[in-house]
């Protein structure tokens, strides 16, 4: 009898865990009273739902034959158009743009393209571990790279990269998220981009650029992707693939990104999608082409920045008020974290589940690590979720606990 299929796992399968984040999220959901800062999760007023639903009415019932068929892995050429002209890139090639089932679909199609198991990734600490954990689920080897408040150092990457080429085992990509990261919610300024890109051609070593949170942007000025500056300033349109997505923008249940990169990545990625998922969501794509072919994107992204911006500002002045003196923490111009630091001896580990006794909820900041070394004294809070009076409340309450572990 094949009963003991534990014996039968792949050993990435036997190695593999649920997410601890996850496992937070259950802990805190539909807790009376709890305020949640723990997620990643998008406002539900910010989906656009009455046009959706128009939208898919319409898609179906005109196009119903077209769509309900098989579609191609690669993605809809329509909705390929409507990027393209949002993304303000019309020339862009075809082939060196593939639709997604979410960006991290893109990521894990990047990854099944170019890792083999011990080969290396080097990516920010700390850093997305929804990404880190695919990362790892496929074998690599993670190695996280410092950052300062404009996010990963360069003079630390280049250390790590000399030290590396010294190493037998292949650096294949860094991993970044330039904008709003998360965790940490800070960005690269271009200068940092510029110096990163040298940096990554300085030892040919490609560029996966993450980018979910491009859109909301809150105050400051928009700035060029890796991918956009690689192109322009340094002439390489080989360098770096971006993976976006529309999660955080019309919904993540969608389950709706890209990725656009060399055509050298981005066929092989399109092979693995035929293995595996076939195409994306037909009806999902020409919906959102409409979306966007109607001009609706850009007042929708508006309405979801008057909404967000708010709630950072209700956080950045509530901790402004209320945190003792020795606590900083980011302050960043978009996207949905912010990232804060408590005095050394603090371990959030442990002070989650006072936060949990006290109806507050985070994410303790050494989940954010990859492998290795981590740090104990970070919080990282959410900002898009929680309403406005939540995020006074819960930060009172989180205040009054951190003072309280202070002395
Ligand atoms: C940095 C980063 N990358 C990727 C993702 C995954 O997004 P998607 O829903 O597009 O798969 C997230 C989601 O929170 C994220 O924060």
């Amino acid at each position: 009898m094949l009963r003991s299929y534990e014996k039968l796992y792949t050993p990435q399968t036997a190695a593999m865990e649920h997410s601890f984040i996850r496992q937070i999220l259950k802990v805190t959901r539909g807790v009376p009273g709890m305020i949640s800062f723990a997620g990643g999760l998008p406002d539900p007023a910010s989906f656009p739902k009455e046009t959706l639903a128009r939208l898919f009415h319409e898609v179906i019932s005109e196009t119903g034959d077209d769509v309900l068929q098989y579609g191609a892995s690669e993605g809809d050429v329509k909705l390929k158009e409507a990027l393209k002209n949002f993304e303000e890139v019309p020339w862009l090639p075809d082939d060196q743009l593939m639709i997604t089932i979410g960006s991290t679909n893109g990521i894990y199609y990047y990854l099944r393209t170019l890792i083999s198991p011990d080969d290396i990734i080097v990516c920010e600490s700390p850093g997305f571990p929804g990404s880190i954990a695919a990362m790892q689920a496929c074998g690599a080897r993670m190695i996280g790279v410092e950052m300062d408040e404009l996010g990963m150092r360069p003079d630390r990457l280049d250390e790590t990269l000399r030290d590396l080429t010294r190493s037998s085992a292949p650096v294949k990509f860094l991993y970044l998220i330039p904008e709003f990261q998360n965790p940490s919610g800070r960005s690269m300024d271009l200068a940092r981009r510029r110096e990163i890109l040298r940096t990554a051609l300085r030892y040919d070593i490609p560029v996966l650029e993450d980018q979910p949170y491009r859109e909301l942007r809150y105050s400051g000025v928009r700035i060029p992707t890796l991918w956009e500056l690689a192109r322009v300033e340094f002439g390489d349109d080989e360098l770096v693939t971006i993976v976006k997505s529309f999660s955080k923008i019309l919904g993540p249940g969608l389950r709706l990104g890209f990725a656009a990169g060399p055509e050298k990545i981005i066929e092989p990625m399109v092979k693995w999608a035929q293995k595996s998922t076939v195409s994306p969501d037909c009806i999902t794509q020409r919906v959102t082409a409409r979306f966007i072919g109607e001009g609706l994107m850009h007042p929708h992204i508006e309405r979801i920045i008057e909404l967000y911006r708010p709630k950072r500002d209700a956080m950045l002045e509530t901790l402004s008020l209320l945190m003792p003196p020795g606590i900083s923490w980011t302050e960043p111009e978009g996207g949905m974290f912010i990232w804060l630091t408590l005095p050394e001896e603090i371990n959030t580990d442990r002070m989650f589940d006072l936060a949990i006794g006290e109806k507050v909820a985070f994410i303790p900041g050494s989940q954010f690590y990859p492998a290795g070394k981590k740090r104990y004294n970070e919080i990282r809070l959410n900002f898009s979720y929680p309403g406005i009076a939540e995020i006074r409340e819960g930060i009172e309450r989180l205040s009054a606990l951190v003072r309280r572990e202070i002395s």
